[in-house]
């Protein structure tokens, strides 16, 4: 039976990210009881297909005795060791020299944190120290993308570019600047691929240039844009990004939050176009979500300079209580057995190609404008009238209403704002999985618009 006392307790009590807080108080939680494989079980007992890896991070799918086995181990064994003054464990110290393996070339060092938000402001600590240490402390200012999303720290609210996370909470600082968004559909230059590169890379080269080179310190962004609405820029975005960086005399910050871990097709997103940023943050698909953990990895020219910076006594005053945690740790090593020999990376890339396959057969549909993705993560752009481009009016919810369609269905995805729906399934799926995601999905999207017109 449906627990009301528990809606109740959390709507009296419980805060919930990204809500408009009065409407969470009215509607009340959908609450999450259960999960195997690929589906979340609420309260009621109902099975839902989840398209969305929780929030796309529960990259291997649910239920993965290995990592189950891994924390349990653990938690026997040594459930907390800190990482802090000279102390270790041996998960985090295996963990961090298979990520130094494993990450783009030149990426050799790892702090270790708790989720994204963390690991962008850990970045955005180390940029600093970094142009400190080597006596350029005017380059304080970074270069972020339009529709970027960088978590919700008090640092990385504004870095991400979306209006409700700045929204009466005072950012972006001023020294936080953004360019706009190489999302070709919408874009002033798009579709045309190289046109969007090429103005993408002329508008960082006029910010650089209008802040001064000698005072910008970075640019960051994420190689396929995920909150924003799973933006993928043209092929070639990265390497432009890191051929401008360099030419600019600026560091190259990726946030692979989302796209690491199998997420695009390779291990990181990176990988696509040979790309060593100089610091890449990672988090959920870490640990398939499964607990806590984030890293962010960085150069080994940044690194020896923060070494060489600290003289005799002067300690790296940066950290966190869980920081290098030996269950997440633990956690995570199992995960990489899992995407890296286990297969689950080259799965997610084979049946990658066809769920993108089957979901731009819904292009034909007369309210959708564009299909886009990569591997197993993808978007659908709902849209009014498809010549002009014209979202459906807000007060219709068209994207909202396809998701609560769905979910009755039993298939939960993500619907943001501007009517674009998000599609992030765990690299466990199967082409048979695809298909029931498929046949729900196109039942939803008639359904809705039929509701409408
Ligand atoms: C690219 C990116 N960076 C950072 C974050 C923040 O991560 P977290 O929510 O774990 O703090 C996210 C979260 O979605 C993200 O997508």
């Amino acid at each position: 039976m449906y627990d009301h006392s528990l809606i109740q307790q959390d709507r009296q009590h419980w805060v919930h990210p990204v809500v408009q807080l009065r409407e969470h108080e009215q509607r009340g939680a959908t609450v999450w009881a259960a999960a195997e494989g690929i589906y979340l079980i609420d309260n009621n007992g109902k099975r839902v297909q989840d398209a969305f890896s929780g929030l796309w991070c529960v990259n291997a799918g649910y239920g993965q005795q290995s990592l189950i086995d891994a924390a349990t181990r653990q938690l026997q064994k040594l459930p907390y060791g800190t990482g802090y003054f000279h102390f270790a464990n041996e998960p985090a110290i295996r963990l961090a020299s298979r990520l130094a393996r494993l990450a783009p070339k030149g990426l050799s060092r790892v702090l270790f944190g708790q989720g994204g938000s963390d690991a962008v402001d850990t970045a955005v600590r180390v940029v600093r120290y970094f142009f400190n240490a080597t006596g350029r402390p005017e380059k304080k200012h970074f270069i972020g993308l339009q529709r970027g999303y960088h978590g919700s720290s008090s640092t990385g609210s504004g870095l991400t570019a979306l209006p409700a996370f700045h929204r009466y909470f005072d950012v972006p600082a001023a020294q936080q600047h953004h360019i706009p968004s190489p999302y070709a559909y919408r874009h002033i230059d798009g579709p045309d691929a190289a046109a969007v590169l090429e103005s993408t890379v002329a508008a960082l080269e006029a910010k650089v240039e209008e802040i001064g080179a000698e005072r910008v310190a970075a640019f960051i962004c994420e190689p396929i844009q995920g909150s924003g609405g799973v933006i993928v820029p043209p092929p070639g975005f990265l390497r432009a990004m890191r051929d401008a960086c360099d030419r600019l005399g600026i560091l190259l910050i990726v946030d692979e939050v989302i796209t690491g871990f199998g997420r695009t097709g390779k291990l990181f997103a990176c990988e696509h176009e040979n790309v060593s940023p100089d610091i890449m943050t990672v988090a959920k698909g870490l640990t398939s979500g499964y607990v806590p953990m984030s890293a962010t990895l960085v150069s080994e020219d940044v690194y020896q300079a923060m070494a060489d910076a600290g003289s005799e006594g002067e300690v790296f005053g940066h950290g966190q209580t869980y920081a290098g945690h030996p269950v997440s740790a633990a956690v995570a090593n199992a995960a990489l057995d899992l995407y890296v020999e286990g297969g689950l990376v080259e799965n997610g890339a084979a049946v990658g190609r066809y769920f993108l396959e089957q979901l731009k057969t819904l292009e034909e549909l007369p309210h959708v404008g564009e299909v886009r993705g990569m591997g197993m993560l993808a978007a659908i752009e709902l849209v009014a009238d498809k010549s002009s481009k014209v979202r459906p009016p807000k007060g219709q919810q068209l994207g909202q209403r396809v998701l609560a369609c769905a979910m009755e269905e039993g298939l939960v995805f993500r619907a943001f704002n501007d009517d674009i729906l998000g599609f992030a399934p765990s690299l466990n799926y199967t082409r048979a999985d695809v298909d029931s995601m498929m046949e729900i999905l196109r039942f939803s999207l008639n359904k809705a618009v039929a509701e409408n017109y």
